[in-house]
């Protein structure tokens, strides 16, 4: 794999070897420990981030390379244009993983870069987050074409995403939005698996996964009407009472209790944000490892 740009580049076979690379990770850390050895990472973020700068540092770390933090100095497109950027850090690093705003910048720099490009997170998707997420979806409910997921709240990048992977892996996926915040991927007419409603409680019936985010993602903030729009696509009790006994409820987090999910829920005994996160470390190991940099 040249890049990571997005989930709808990936061939099931990749994602199959992410998957099986991620198991063995979990279960032998130490066997990856040289694995990179003196290779290294630039990482430049133009959005807050927990768990994805630090599950990415440290999962260099322990695979035996360096990552380099840039911070806001090197003047992403500021200083000087981005495709310079690219071609310079080309000549350092092996790889640059980028979150920023606007996915087309991505897609320069990577036109650019002859350094693997992996995307952190922009406004259109969230590749990362989604490919950790099926894996811990298979990993607790098994096949993932046998698996009814529910995305209920905004259509957006991590949204996106899921809809990618879906697409590749066949896990069944309903996504309830507000009317005017679907998700703007256009969906195959002859695929029967993907459904898109404006109707929570439809959405999540006999589900296995419910699954949410914030209503307003980074960058989107200053609109107020957004929690009233929301309003019903709340993931409280009621709604999951509609889902199957069993179902799981995921949040990529950070999570804004009393918004898009109750505290009641996402501390519930069927909650598994915080194993959620904890899969981003062996997942995303995983994709350093599949890139053709070795
Ligand atoms: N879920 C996720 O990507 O978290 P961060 O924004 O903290 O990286
Ligand atoms: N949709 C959220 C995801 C955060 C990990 C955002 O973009 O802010």
């Amino acid at each position: 794999m040249k890049n990571l740009i997005s989930i709808k580049d990936l061939s099931i076979e990749e994602i199959e070897k992410i998957f099986s690379l991620a198991n063995e990770i979990k279960k032998k850390p130490h066997k990856f420990s040289r694995y990179l050895k003196g290779k290294s990472f630039a990482l430049i973020f133009h959005k807050p981030s927990l768990r994805t700068r630090v599950s990415f540092e440290t999962g260099i770390f322990q695979l035996g390379a360096k990552a380099v933090y840039l911070e806001e100095e090197i003047g992403f497109s500021k200083r000087e244009p981005v495709k310079d950027i690219a071609r310079v850090l080309s000549r350092y690093v092996d790889g640059v993983i980028i979150r920023t705003f606007s996915h087309q910048l991505l897609l320069d720099f990577a036109k650019y870069s002859t350094a693997a490009v992996i995307n952190a997170l922009t406004d259109s998707f969230h590749p990362c987050q989604v490919l950790s997420d099926l894996w811990t979806i298979r990993e607790k409910k098994g096949e993932l074409r046998k698996v009814k997921i529910a995305y209920v709240g905004d259509g957006n990048n991590v949204c996106n995403s899921l809809i990618y992977g879906c697409l590749k892996t066949k896990a069944n996926l309903r996504i309830a939005t507000p009317a005017g915040y679907e998700p703007r991927i256009s969906i195959p007419a002859q695929n029967l698996e993907i459904r898109i409603m404006n109707d929570p409680e439809e959405a999540v019936k006999d589900a296995d996964i419910i699954y949410t985010d914030v209503w307003t993602s980074m960058g989107e903030e200053g609109r107020e009407d957004r929690k009233e729009i929301f309003q019903n696509f709340q993931v409280s009790k009621r709604l999951v009472n509609y889902a199957k006994p069993d179902c799981l409820i995921m949040h990529c987090l950070p999570a804004h209790r009393g918004e898009e999910i109750t505290d009641e829920v996402i501390e519930g005994r069927n909650s598994i944000v915080f194993e959620q996160a904890e899969n981003r470390l062996y997942v995303q190991k995983a994709i350093l490892i599949s890139l053709d940099i070795l």
